[in-house]
């Protein structure tokens, strides 16, 4: 049977999850469930990064403990799943010792054994927010541009990770896509960047990392954050505990923001070699959610809560409106004010009209059910659903999900502008087309609620039972589909 595996990155801890966050997770929610509705066996990993200065620095800051701050935070992003309706088959925290540090221990040493650690020192200004070392040439007027504030001065010993090693073959496998990065356009970032990539720090002393994983056989030093936070990818499906990742590793799509692309594609890869372990099959990279034109930051006061959100207008419209807006090749801006226009537009006139007047108009034309026929299914329009079927696709194997939604849209408009044709309304019960009207829109709206399902869970289960069907459209013809009730899906907002 066909496998998937689908990551999110882990989030760090040191803050409660924004919309940002909750993008990521739908968009990875949706792969795995579109992958589990073609009958693949999915895995669906995401959780936390827990260790770190910028996560002990937090704890310190709320007068807590490092664990009993994380494992709050921690929590609220465990919760999220639940709000978002994330179809996770598990979470994964890095300050799990026996989940996660198994895995990491395991990695470290293979990667040791391969010979590419190595002691040296490090002088380098180190970016606490960034939980990495910044070039100088990366600082605007001497701070951060992303953090505001100054780097940290640091020379230090540390464990190297000779990256230079595998700079080559990393290159030569994008270039021959062997590992795919999509959207494709990324491509050529990521070789530009492989070009100017060293050696890495893989270690930091424990005196100045005390919050976190230490060196197997050397306590003096603690595992930087690489081999520590990317190794969930596979502790998370068992590595360094039992056998089971080989079932599904190598990870399908490992979806993330631009932000963290350069780590994903050069260091990741460079330890998964060094190691013996394969590769990724592909990385799948969005842009970032901006808040009303503006970047979200907690001074500016527009960070905007997805819980919240969900509470005022509902789990689907939350997660069509982000799967919709935002595209994956560029940066996507989030507004109540496109929200509601997206709501009472798309899904309460488009989506939501179509099925109500189409499961009326069967109720009070057709006695309320309809022999699903081939021969009464329109020959244009089952074209037009056959093409939506093949854009569908191709748009979610390329990471272009919000193009998937608006082939399904374009899918309505033309069941909408049928019936419109058609009139059904205003004919006889005996009207010859009558029955080829209903059936071809009532395939139409069947079809895209198996569209929908991987974007929509909910709501697309709400249709299918409106008309007494399912999923499962392979036994879609020759069936008797019953009106079961008729009740608005997304009431407009005033
Ligand atoms: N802990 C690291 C990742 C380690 S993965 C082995 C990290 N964490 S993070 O909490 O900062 O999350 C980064 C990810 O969160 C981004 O790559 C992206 O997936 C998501 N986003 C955070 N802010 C975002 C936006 N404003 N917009 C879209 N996605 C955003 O980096």
């Amino acid at each position: 049977m066909d496998k998937f595996y689908v990551t999110t990155p882990i989030f760090y801890v040191n803050d409660k999850p924004h919309i940002g966050h909750a993008f990521t997770c739908i968009a990875a929610d949706v792969l795995a469930r579109y992958n589990r509705l073609l009958g693949k066996e999915t895995f669906f990993l995401t959780g936390t990064d827990e260790h770190g200065a910028k996560i002990a620095r937090a704890a310190e800051k709320s007068g807590m403990e490092p664990a009993q701050f994380t494992d709050k935070i921690s929590g609220k992003f465990k919760d999220l799943t639940k709000v978002l309706n994330l179809s996770n088959d598990f979470f994964i925290r890095t300050t799990d010792k026996e989940i996660h540090w198994q895995g990491v221990f395991k990695i470290w040493n293979s990667i040791k054994a391969s010979g590419d650690l190595y002691m040296g020192e490090y002088e380098g200004l180190y970016c606490v927010g960034h939980e990495a070392f910044i070039k100088k040439s990366d600082l605007k007027n001497g701070v951060c541009p992303d953090h505001q504030t100054e780097p940290e001065k640091i020379k230090e010993e540390n464990y190297f990770f000779r990256l230079s090693k595998y700079k080559d073959e990393l290159k030569k496998l994008y270039q021959d896509e062997v590992i795919k990065i999509k959207p494709q356009s990324r491509v050529n970032e990521v070789i530009a960047m492989l070009e100017e990539s060293e050696d890495v720090s893989f270690s930091r002393p424990s005196k100045d990392l005390k919050w976190g994983i230490t060196v197997p056989g050397d306590d003096t030093q603690k595992i930087y954050v690489w081999a520590d936070a990317l190794t969930n990818y596979l502790s998370g499906i068992g590595y360094g505990r039992n056998e089971d990742w080989r079932k599904f590793w190598p990870a399908d799509a490992q979806v993330m923001a631009k932000d963290i692309l350069r780590f994903h594609a050069i260091i990741w890869p460079a330890m998964l070699l060094s190691a013996g372990l394969d590769l990724p099959k592909a990385l799948f990279v969005h842009g970032f959610l901006t808040v009303d034109g503006q970047k979200m930051s907690k001074t500016i006061g527009n960070v905007v809560d997805p819980s919240e959100l969900v509470k005022k207008y509902g789990v689907d419209p939350v997660r069509y409106f982000l799967m919709r807006e935002v595209s994956s090749a560029d940066d996507g801006d989030f507004s109540e004010k496109k929200l509601e226009e997206r709501h009472n537009g798309d899904l309460a006139n488009n989506l939501g009209n179509l099925v109500s007047r189409t499961a009326k108009l069967i109720e009070t034309k057709a006695s309320g059910e309809i022999n699903f026929e081939e021969k009464f299914i329109d020959l244009e329009a089952k074209k037009k659903v056959e093409d939506t079927t093949e854009k569908f696709d191709d748009a979610i194997d390329n990471f272009r999900l919000h193009e998937a939604l608006a082939n399904v849209w374009e899918l309505l408009a033309y069941a909408n502008s049928f019936l419109d044709f058609h009139k059904p309304w205003a004919k006889d019960e005996d009207a010859e087309d009558l029955l080829l009207t209903l059936t071809t829109v009532l395939g139409i709206i069947l079809n895209a609620a198996w569209f929908l399902k991987p974007f929509m869970p909910e709501t697309s289960d709400k249709i299918f039972e409106t008309f007494g069907a399912d999923e499962d459209y392979k036994s879609w013809i020759g069936r008797k589909f019953v009106v079961k009730k008729v009740e608005p899906l997304f009431p407009r907002l005033k």
